[in-house]
C-alpha cells in the first residue's frame, strides 16, 4: 500500500522519482500552476519554448513528461492540463490528480506539486491521485499490469502543518479506500462474489465500534423476507442480508443506508439480451456503497448513528425461480405481483427498506444500479436523485462537495395509482410501461419506507465505467461512498 505522506517541500529541491506539476491555459499561452513556480524559475526562459513544442496547453486531461537532466532535482517531471485558471475547482483538481496518476509508472517516490492551495483541494489531490492510480489485479500475472502504486506519494502543499489541512489530507484517504474496495468488490466477478461471499467481504475487517448481522435463507423466511427469497430463488447460491451498525455514544440522530445487492443480474425469466448482461457483475455496487461508507463514517468517527442495509441475492434461472406472475409477500405484509422478473433490484430493496423503517430512523437513503431508464435520461456519469426535499437537498449538497453529480428527478403523481394496477396483489413491481421506467421504480420503493424521510440514488450509469476518465477509472467506480460520508457528516 501507498504511503501518502503531506508537506510544504520545493518541488524543484524534492527527490522524489517524478514531480507531477499542473499546467493551466491562460490567454498567453500554457502555464504552470500554483506550486510549479520554482519548477519555472528552474527552467527560466528555456520554459515556454519547451511547453510549445511539446504541445501542452494545459486542457484537462492532457499529460506530458520531460526527462529533466538535473535541471531540477527529480530526473522526471510530468505536467497535467488543469483547464483555464478560471474554471480551477476541486473537480478539476481531482480529475488532474487522476490523470497524473495514471502517467506514472514504477516510481518509488512520486511528488504532486499541484495547487493544493486549501484543505479542500489537498484533499482533492489526494482523492484524485488515489483513485486514478487503481488498478484490479487480482486475475492477472503480476507483469501483465503496469503500477501505478508508488510505494510513497508526497503531497506538497503549503498548509501541511495547519490541522484543518492534515485533517482534510486524512480523510481523503480514508474516503478513496473507501471508494477503492468497492471498485474491488464491483470488479469480482460473479463466480467468485456471490450473497455468501459477499456478505462475508461486507463484514470483514470492520472499524472499532461497528457491528455486524447477517441472515442467511433459513432467517430470512423466519423474518418474512419474501422479495429477497424471491429474487434468490433461482439461484444455488443462497441470498442474504447484511446489516451494519455505527452507534457512536451521545448520537442523537440515526440515518439507514440502503444498498442494492443483486452480485449476478441475468434478468431471470425475462432474460436479458447477452450484451445488456456482459457487466451485471456491477449490479451490487449499492450493497457495497453503503457498507464502505458505513466503516468510513465509523474509522472517521462521525457522531451520528448509522445502519446499513444490503439485500444480498443473485437473480438466475432454474425450475426454481421466480415466475412473471408470481405473488410474494414482502417484510412489510405488503403483497407483490412480480410481472418483470429483471426489476428485481426493487423486490430485495423493499424488504430492507421495510426493515429499515421499522427502527425509526430520521432518515432513509437508498443507493441501487436500478435502472436503465435513469441511464438513458442522465447518461452513464450522473445518478438520478429522488425523494423528499430535505433529504435531497442534504444529498446534493453533499454530492457537489464529493465531486459525483446527481440531478434530482421527480416521481409524477400518476406514479403512485399506478403501482397500486395489480387485479390481484397490493402493488405491481412493473405496469409495462417504458417510459420513466426510473420514476415508476422509485414510487414503489417509496411504498416501503413508511413515511419516513427518504431519498434515493439510481446509480444504474456512474457505478460503472467503459474507459477511464480523471480520477474514475474503467470498471467499477465506487460512486457513491463519497457522497454518503458527506452527507452523513453534514448531519453531524
Ligand atoms: N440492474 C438493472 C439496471 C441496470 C441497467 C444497471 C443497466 C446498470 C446498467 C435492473 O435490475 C434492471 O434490469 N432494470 C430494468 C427494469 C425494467 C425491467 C423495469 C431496466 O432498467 O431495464
Ligand atoms: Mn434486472
Ligand atoms: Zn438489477
Amino acid at each position: 500500500m501507498t504511503t501518502y505522506i503531506l508537506r510544504s517541500a520545493s518541488p524543484a529541491k524534492t527527490k522524489a522519482d517524478a514531480v507531477v506539476v499542473g499546467v493551466l491555459k491562460s490567454s498567453k499561452g500554457p502555464v504552470l500552476a500554483t506550486r510549479g513556480e520554482d519548477v519555472a524559475a528552474a527552467y527560466g526562459r528555456k520554459l515556454a519554448p519547451l511547453l510549445s513544442t511539446l504541445g501542452v496547453t494545459g486542457k484537462s486531461g492532457e499529460t506530458a513528461k520531460i526527462p529533466t537532466a538535473g535541471t531540477i532535482g527529480s530526473p522526471l517531471l510530468i505536467l497535467v492540463g488543469l483547464g483555464e485558471a478560471a474554471a480551477l475547482t476541486p473537480d478539476a483538481v481531482r480529475r488532474a490528480a487522476g490523470v497524473a496518476a495514471r502517467a506514472v509508472s514504477n516510481a518509488q517516490t512520486v511528488a504532486l506539486a499541484l495547487p493544493a492551495t486549501s484543505p479542500e483541494l489537498v484533499a482533492a489531490v489526494t482523492e484524485g491521485y488515489l483513485l486514478g492510480g487503481y488498478t484490479f489485479t487480482r486475475y492477472r500475472k503480476d507483469s501483465a499490469t503496469p503500477s501505478h502504486e508508488a510505494p510513497e506519494v508526497i503531497v506538497v502543499a503549503a498548509g501541511a502543518r495547519q490541522k484543518e489541512t492534515v485533517a482534510a489530507f486524512e480523510r481523503a484517504q480514508l474516503v478513496a479506500r473507501a471508494t477503492a474496495r468497492v471498485r474491488d468488490l464491483v470488479n469480482t466477478p460473479a463466480n467468485d462474489l456471490y450473497p455468501a461471499t459477499l456478505a462475508d467481504a461486507l463484514v470483514a475487517d470492520l472499524p472499532d465500534g461497528v457491528t455486524a448481522t447477517v441472515w442467511d435463507e433459513v432467517k430470512l423466511a423466519a423474518e418474512r423476507c419474501g422479495g429477497i427469497l424471491a429474487v434468490g430463488a433461482g439461484s444455488s447460491h443462497a441470498p442474504r442480508l447484511v446489516r451494519l451498525e455505527w452507534a457512536p455514544e451521545g448520537a442523537t440522530k440515526h440515518v439507514a443506508l440502503v444498498g442494492k445487492g443483486i452480485t449476478y443480474d441475468t434478468g431471470g425469466y425475462w432474460i436479458k439480451p447477452s450484451a445488456s448482461m456482459t457487466t451485471m457483475k456491477s449490479d451490487m455496487a449499492g450493497a457495497a456503497t453503503v457498507a464502505a461508507a458505513l466503516s468510513a463514517i465509523a474509522a472517521l468517527g462521525v457522531p451520528v448513528r448509522v445502519t446499513a442495509w444490503a439485500p444480498l441475492a443473485e437473480n438466475m434461472i432454474s425450475g426454481s425461480a421466480m415466475r412473471p406472475g408470481d405473488v410474494i409477500s414482502a417484510r412489510n405484509g405488503t403483497t407483490v405481483e412480480i410481472i418483470n422478473t429483471d426489476a428485481e433490484g426493487r423486490l430485495v430493496l423493499c424488504d430492507a427498506l421495510a426493515l429499515a423503517a421499522e427502527e425509526e430512523p430520521d432518515a432513509i437513503v437508498d443507493i441501487a444500479t436500478l435502472t436503465g431508464a435513469m441511464m438513458m435520461a442522465l447518461g452513464d456519469r450522473i445518478a438520478g436523485l429522488v425523494g423528499d426535499d430535505d433529504v435531497v437537498e442534504a444529498l446534493t449538497a453533499a454530492s457537489e462537495a464529493a465531486g459525483e453529480p446527481v440531478w434530482r428527478m421527480p416521481i409524477p403523481d400518476e406514479m403512485a395509482g399506478r403501482v397500486k394496477s395489480s387485479k390481484v396483489a397490493d402493488l405491481t413491481q412493473y405496469d409495462g410501461v417504458r417510459w420513466g421506467g426510473g420514476l415508476f421504480a422509485a414510487a414503489y420503493l417509496r411504498e416501503f419506507v413508511d413515511g419516513r424521510p427518504w431519498g434515493h440514488l439510481d446509480i444504474a450509469g456512474p457505478s460503472w465505467a467503459g474507459s477511464a476518465s480523471g480520477h474514475v477509472t474503467a470498471g467499477g467506480t465506487g460512486f457513491g461512498v463519497s457522497t454518503l460520508v458527506e452527507y452523513v457528516a453534514s448531519l453531524a
